[in-house]
């Protein structure tokens, strides 16, 4: 039997992961939102937990979810949200996952009331919102390990490495994006990952759970270099 023989590699370490999507609203009934599933960081909240960690997830407004064992969901809507939830959980976390899609800007202003058509021009400001990966990068200690995620549909090489250095990532696993070029709501996922010591790893297109292992297996790495 499977179970038997699972490897528990990650037995004591608390994991923090974010996943999904996030909602900035401009009034009591819109917000800006994006298309991320949330599929792949709950495959890597899964596969973390099945070998041993703790995990907290925080999950945006994602129609997904998980049932698995060890997981801790913290449902979150906004960037902000997820930035709060994200800097309480990081100091006694020995590793974290960015795989949300989070809002870069977000209405800078929220409207008690439903906005009502009146001019036939409309513009809407927005702010831009607090980079929860670079802030945590800004405050890691000795041994955590920071993984982030980039998707990019050009230079993507050198913007996965810049990404590594301005956020103090240990690794970022870039995606590729689909031949359609759809980055979102599919089952299969290929990426490289980048590591601060200079490793580029690619790997072949496979299901969101087998590229869970893979990364989880480069964080297993890292963590017990
Ligand atoms: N990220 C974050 N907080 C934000 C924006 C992004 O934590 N406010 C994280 C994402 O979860 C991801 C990584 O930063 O792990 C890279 O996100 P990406 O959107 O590719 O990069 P940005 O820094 O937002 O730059 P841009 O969108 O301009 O490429
Ligand atoms: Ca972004």
């Amino acid at each position: 039997q499977d179970h038997l023989f699972q490897r528990q590699d990650l037995e004591g370490q608390r994991a923090l992961v974010t996943a999904g999507p996030t909602y900035e609203p401009l009034d009591p009934v819109r917000f800006i939102g994006n298309h991320s599933s949330g599929k792949m960081g709950i495959a890597i909240a899964e596969e973390l937990a099945r070998r041993g960690a703790e995990v907290h997830l925080v999950l945006g407004p994602s129609s997904y979810t998980t049932t698995a064992k060890g997981i801790h969901i913290q449902r979150v809507q906004t960037a902000e949200e997820m930035y709060q939830a994200c800097t309480m959980y990081w100091p006694s976390a020995s590793l974290a996952v960015m795989s949300a899609a989070v809002a870069d800007y977000s209405p800078t202003s929220l409207s008690q009331e439903k906005i009502k058509k009146t001019e036939d021009n409309f513009t809407l400001e927005l702010s831009k919102t607090k980079d929860i990966l670079a802030s945590l990068g800004a405050s890691k200690h000795n041994g955590q390990v920071l993984v982030g995620f980039a998707l990019e549909n050009r230079n993507e090489k050198a913007y996965a490495q810049s990404k590594l250095q301005k956020k103090n990532a240990d690794m970022i696993v870039l995606n590729s994006l689909n031949d359609n070029g759809a980055g979102f709501g599919f089952d299969t996922n290929k990426v490289t990952i980048f590591e601060k010591d200079g490793n580029e790893i690619p790997y072949e297109r496979k299901p969101k759970k087998e590229v869970a292992r893979d990364i989880v297996d480069r964080i297993v790495k890292m963590l017990y270099a």
